[in-house]
């Protein structure tokens, strides 16, 4: 008998991560390598959020939180949801979480029976499929369209989804690819959602406030309020406030599911970092001018790689809306042969070449459910950014028609 779970069979460990391992590796062994693949803004944690956290410990706050979350941060997540989309939450309707991830478990293991489907629109963050498999579920994949932005065809929608089906997972705006959903395509994925009322919404908001072009936000409780009773929404202070080591994040919707998903955290966790707790009571409450000073950098570099990238052979990138990923395809370079004389099957062959000729460490599509795609994160330095770009392009240069 294995000292392993069968259940953990189902699962696979983060590809991401094991990318991260291999540039480690090649650091280690004195090669000069930009890893273009973690998903955290460069930036620091701005002053005003450590100063609480500072004062919090020192004022002796550092003893264990209620549960579902301090009162003072589940009442300025309930300010934030007003202020910013225009929803009404009650703090017992909300609940304070290690991170937007753990809010997201939470919710899949406080609901998923075994046969359970959740349908997972491609490409997707690699950790949904694997959070709903750990917590007995299926995943059910349905393809985006990266012809029209990676939008999910309400056609496609409707087809994925059976009596089983329990949730809708959406990311809006979406990692891998930045893509943003707007109000009308929301409406249109809510009028499909409206024919299936055993299908609840899970909607992870994270990058919320990482937008581009003065583009505005919409969350689908927002858009079909119609649909709040069986709507999820998580959301979290890791990416727009740079507060990924904090672990603060939150979700709002139905006492059923928020009670349900409290008494999952009671036994596991038991609460959210109490400090950080109380950072993120100032970071929702205070000053919120730096989030677009942000996004001003952001987007710059999303300019300034888009521009790198698609003057490179074989390689094509829409501009995305949001987050700060590009989700470049790499069909151009498939079957072409590198100076080693490799050829390049795959997506995973192009960042494996990339990542051995170039020590440039991206991601490949297949990890996020669609390829041939790679996936870079431009929350690094602008320098950084521009020589690991070029070093793509001269990569892409270099290699041979087969
Ligand atoms: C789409 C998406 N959701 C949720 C998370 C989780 O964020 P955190 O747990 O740091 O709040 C991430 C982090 O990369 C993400 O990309």
């Amino acid at each position: 008998m294995s000292i392993v779970a069968s259940s953990l069979g189902r699962i696979t460990a983060s590809p991401t991560r094991a990318i991260a391992a291999r540039a480690a590796q090649l650091e280690r062994e004195g090669r000069d390598i930009i890893a273009l693949a973690a998903g955290e803004p460069d930036f620091d944690t701005p002053q005003h959020i450590r100063d609480a956290a500072v004062a919090a410990m020192n004022q002796g706050k550092t003893k264990y939180a209620p549960q579902g979350g301090l009162p003072e941060l589940r009442e300025a997540v309930c300010r934030k949801f007003k202020r910013e989309n225009g929803l009404e939450f009650s703090p017992a309707q909300t609940l304070v979480t290690t991170g937007g991830k753990e809010a997201l478990y939470l919710a899949l293991m406080a609901s998923l029976d075994p046969g359970d489907e959740v349908v997972i629109p491609a490409p997707y963050w690699v950790s949904y499929p694997d959070m709903v498999r750990l917590a007995g579920g299926t995943a059910a994949i349905v393809d985006s369209d990266p012809a029209r932005g990676f939008a999910l065809a309400p056609e496609a929608l409707a087809a994925a989804i059976t009596p089983r089906t329990k949730w809708l997972i959406l990311n809006n705006p979406g990692n891998p690819t930045g893509a943003l959903i707007d109000a009308a395509g929301l409406r249109a994925i809510a009028q499909v959602l409206r024919e299936h009322p055993q299908v609840w919404i899970m909607s992870d908001d994270i990058y919320e406030h990482v937008l581009y072009d003065g583009a505005s936000y919409h969350t689908i409780a927002q858009v079909a309020p119609d649909l709040a009773e069986r709507t999820l929404t998580v959301n979290g202070l890791s990416k727009a406030y740079c507060m990924t080591g904090w672990r603060i994040g939150f979700a709002a919707g139905p006492r059923l599911l928020i009670d349900a998903m409290t008494k999952v955290q009671s036994q596991s966790t038991s609460c959210a970092c109490t400090i950080s707790q109380w950072a993120g009571v100032a970071a929702l409450d205070g000053d919120q001018s730096f989030i677009a000073r942000h996004n001003a950098i952001f987007q710059e570099r999303r300019d300034l790689g888009l521009s790198i990238l698609n003057q490179s052979n074989g390689l094509r990138c829409a501009t995305p809306g949001g987050a700060f990923y590009l989700y470049v395809d790499c069909r151009g370079v498939l079957g072409k042969r590198t100076p080693q004389g490799k050829r390049l099957a795959n997506d995973e062959d192009f960042v494996t070449y990339l990542l051995d000729s170039q020590g440039v460490a991206a991601v490949h599509g297949a990890a996020f459910g669609m390829s041939p795609f790679f996936r870079i994160s431009y929350a690094l330095a602008t320098e950084q950014l521009e020589d690991a770009c070029t070093r793509i392009q001269r990569a892409c240069g270099e290699l041979e028609a087969a």
